[in-house]
């Protein structure tokens, strides 16, 4: 009988895609969340999609006691999926110290929490910023770790090592999941990604220029050492991302985990350019979109893409969609978002 599995940050992005993969498989949901970057209508969104409603407790993980008492008074909780941070990078060069009190804090709340209450599984929300820019293309799991590359990404850095160590002093079982760069929409276009302001990330920029809420995009550099000179990423469609955290949940739920702490990419191995993204957004949406080439961002890597064997052969994962089912789905949010607005 799957178990009931606590999301941390279930009303955001890539948390509300897989809670519905859960609740289809059959798990109990518990979705908290501050409602910092989301809100509360996901869940009815998510109870559209599923059938089923998840539970829903507005809370705040920084604070200690309420998370506590969370966890006792849900003590039939199996594991959980920590999704719950700030993620921007950009702003967490305004703001490191907000970064690291809300994901560090948040993450040491919960584990001590899970610890009180018994509960002995977790899977976690890392990123493939941790590798910084690799030596080796595509980057594999035991690629060396650099230096962050913001404050953000350095919280990722330090939330798994936390884990790491923790696992080593408990009998917590953790994975942690390098995200590479995820993108796209639930097919229903009912969830979505909603960034707040203006988009840092190049998917949510390029569909609302083309929507018309943006006048251009700006290509960051097309003097990078790659075939056409743009940035190259590997982006990965967020329901594949969603069924790799039923891989992982399921794995330490079964006890086929082969290490008390596990750490897989996320990727689909391939890598494109900034302009591959614009023409394929335009072909398959029949949509132009304005853009022109600036200076590099300060910060950005030149390319990265994962080496994702170990996740296919361990987690019985493979991302499944490609590019242009990505940019539909994407384009078919945004115009889901145009019609509420
Ligand atoms: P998101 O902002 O859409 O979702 C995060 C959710 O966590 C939000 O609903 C927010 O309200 C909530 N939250 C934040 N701090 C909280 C706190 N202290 N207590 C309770 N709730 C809190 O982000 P997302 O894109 O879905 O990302 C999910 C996770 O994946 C994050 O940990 C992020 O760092 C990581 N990640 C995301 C990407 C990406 O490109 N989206 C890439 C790599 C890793
Ligand atoms: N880009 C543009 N114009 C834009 C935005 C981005 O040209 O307006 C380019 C970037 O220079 C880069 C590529 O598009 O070459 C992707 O940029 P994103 O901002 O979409 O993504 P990043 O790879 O910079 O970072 C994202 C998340 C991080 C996460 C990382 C790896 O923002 O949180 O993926 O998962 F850590």
């Amino acid at each position: 009988m799957p178990g009931k599995i606590l999301v941390t940050g279930g009303t955001g992005y890539i948390g509300s895609h897989t809670c519905v993969v859960l609740l289809q498989s059959g798990y109990d949901v518990h979705i908290v969340d501050n409602l910092s970057n989301s809100h509360q209508d996901v869940v009815d969104k998510i109870a559209r999609i599923t059938g089923k409603t998840p539970g829903f407790t507005r809370l705040d993980l920084c604070d200690k006691e309420v998370i506590y008492g969370f966890m006792k008074e849900h003590q039939d909780i199996t594991g959980v999926i920590h999704f719950a941070a700030l993620k921007a990078v950009g702003e967490s060069w305004e703001y490191p110290v907000r970064y690291y009190h809300n994901n560090i804090l948040g993450l040491l709340n919960l584990l001590n929490a899970m610890h009180e209450s018994g509960c002995k599984n977790l899977v976690f929300s890392s990123s493939c910023t941790v590798y910084g820019q690799p030596d080796e293309l595509p980057v594999s799991e035991s690629a060396p770790l650099k230096k962050a590359l913001s404050p953000y990404g350095n919280t990722k850095k330090m939330c798994e090592e936390i884990i790491e160590d923790h696992v080593t002093a408990t009998s917590l079982n953790a994975i942690s999941l390098r995200y590479f760069n995820p993108i796209g929409a639930h097919p229903s276009a009912l969830i979505g990604e909603l960034p707040l302001g203006v988009p840092n990330n190049l998917v949510p920029f390029l569909t609302q220029t083309a929507m018309g809420k943006r006048e251009c995009l700006k290509v960051f550099g097309d003097d990078y050492s790659t075939p056409d000179g743009t940035g190259i990423r590997d982006y990965i469609h967020v329901t594949d991302l969603s069924q790799a955290h039923l891989a992982a949940i399921e794995r330490l739920e079964k006890e086929k985990n082969t290490q008390p702490c596990e750490v897989f990419n996320l990727g689909t191995g391939s890598g494109y350019s900034v302009l591959d993204i614009i023409r394929t957004f335009e072909r398959v949406n029949e949509v132009k979109v304005n853009h022109q080439i600036e200076d590099r961002r300060p910060g950005d890597i030149e390319k990265v893409w994962a080496n994702p064997e170990k996740a296919n052969r361990e987690l019985g994962w493979k991302a499944r969609l490609g590019l242009e089912e990505m940019l539909e789905s994407a384009w078919k949010w945004e115009e889901a978002l145009a019609q509420k607005h």
